[in-house]
């Protein structure tokens, strides 16, 4: 079988690293790649959004099978542009159709979604520049802190939580009239603030039947001990240990199961990963948010623990057929720590070379912003590489991670030292 995957991050090394352990597969593509990749498959030098391009690069390839890596192509419509064209609507794309990637692709959607199917999520109401004083007046019968989602996309950035109450007004007319977040933040949604520690749930679902993969919690600032700016990811451990039987029972009966049945009420096509972004209140689950697909550095936990084959995996998505597959996880524990350009997730430069990536036998590096120059491997985005480990807990895998990575050296260099400290 011939694979192309789009993207260019550890995501998307390590499913280019996991299927190229099965014997299924024949040629691997990614585009665009990165230096990880390039040792993996064919990298093709064009973006994820540039379909018309995608569509000579899966004729001329002769390619059975498309793995979608970020939220942008699915929320395009690229699942849809392949069945609209006579030439592509037998070739399966893993990654929900535009309606259903409206879930991450619209704040809103997603929660009328939730409430329509009883899913537990925080309180919210939605606001456009023509209700802003109804806004002002919901954040006044909040309690502190304020939570302000910019509807659609808005890499990451669009989640505000102000304590002071005339800076989240501010920030909301900022946000309806001033276009802070552009077209993506026309509609903000304001919800309750919910207290708790967060995990992630990953769903793979063939639009009828589905397998819960293993959960994984990340650390998203920049700074230790939970501090500074979002990054998109600098850390992450699978599985999580508070996510025992009794808590992911609820996760999957108020959750995953009505979110599945949800999509096919109301039909919504879906084939592909559903990462389900939760907190921990009291002892019960509740939904952050949705995004459909894998996240990154999740990705880099979750499927080193996958045991199946999964060029198999990935076909019986597209075949609906995952009802057949028994889903193999290993009892280990993974860890993966991120090493990122210096000051990111501000400015920083690239094209410092990397050294150290050959000394590596203990761990798995996972190449995110990397590409080559000069025959050299250098660093090429914020997020450089993961670092990813196996252990008998979390702990015993963070420190080969951290052994791994004395190893490794660019100028600039930062990571965090302190992946896990809250559990
Ligand atoms: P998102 O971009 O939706 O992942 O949100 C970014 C982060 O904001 C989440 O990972 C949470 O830490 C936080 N967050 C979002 N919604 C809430 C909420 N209702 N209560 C508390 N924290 C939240
Ligand atoms: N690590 C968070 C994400 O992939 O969205």
């Amino acid at each position: 079988m011939n694979i192309l995957i789009l993207g260019s991050g550890g995501r998307e090394h390590a499913f280019a690293w996991k299927l190229s352990q099965s014997n299924k597969l024949s040629k691997l593509y990614i585009a665009p790649g990165n230096a990880g990749t390039f040792l993996l498959g064919e990298n093709i030098p064009i973006g994820v959004n540039d379909f018309d391009k995608i569509k000579e690069v899966v004729l001329e390839k002769d390619i059975d099978l498309v793995i979608v890596g970020p939220e942008d192509p699915l929320v395009n419509g690229v699942h849809d542009y392949f069945l609209e064209d006579a030439q592509l609507n037998n070739i399966p794309v893993i990654g929900p159709q535009k309606m259903a990637a409206k879930l991450e692709g619209s704040k809103e959607f997603a929660k009328e979604f939730m409430m329509r199917h009883e899913i537990p999520t925080a309180k919210y109401q939605s606001f456009t520049a023509e209700s802003l004083n109804e806004g002002y007046e919901f954040l006044e019968s909040l309690e502190p802190p304020y939570v302000l989602k910019a509807d659609g996309l808005a890499a990451g950035k669009g989640v505000v939580i102000l304590k002071d109450l005339n800076e989240a007004k501010r920030e909301l007319k900022s946000m309806l009239v001033d276009a802070k977040f552009g077209s993506a933040s026309t509609t903000v949604v304001i919800e309750e603030f919910l207290e708790g520690i967060e995990l992630s749930v990953f769903v793979l679902t063939d639009g009828i039947n589905y397998k819960v993969l293993p959960t994984a919690k990340d650390y998203k600032r920049i700074g230790e001990g939970d501090t500074g700016l979002n990054t998109g990811g600098m850390g992450a451990i699978s599985p999580v240990p508070f996510a025992d039987k009794v808590f992911m029972g609820k996760i999957h009966d108020q959750i995953v199961k009505p979110t599945v049945e949800g999509l096919k009420k109301d039909d919504l096509p879906y084939k592909g990963f559903i990462f389900i972004g939760l907190i921990k209140v009291g002892n019960n689950p509740k939904v952050i948010e949705y995004n459909v697909r894998m996240g990154d550095p999740e990705t880099e936990v979750v499927l080193p623990r996958v045991q199946n084959d999964f060029v198999e995996l990935m076909r019986a998505v597209a075949n609906g057929k995952l009802n057949e597959v028994n889903l193999k996880i290993d009892d280990r524990t993974a860890t993966t720590v991120m090493l990122v350009s210096g000051g990111y997730p501000g400015a920083y430069d690239k094209g410092k070379m990397i050294s150290g990536i050959e000394d590596i036998s203990d761990s798995i590096v996972f190449h995110a912003g990397t590409t080559h120059k000069d025959g050299k491997v250098v660093t090429n985005g914020g997020r450089v590489m993961a670092i990813t480990s196996y252990g008998n807990d979390f702990n015993d895998a963070l420190k080969t991670s951290y052994t791994s990575i004395e190893k490794l050296k660019f100028e600039g260099m930062n990571y965090r030292k302190d992946i896990g400290f809250d559990l």
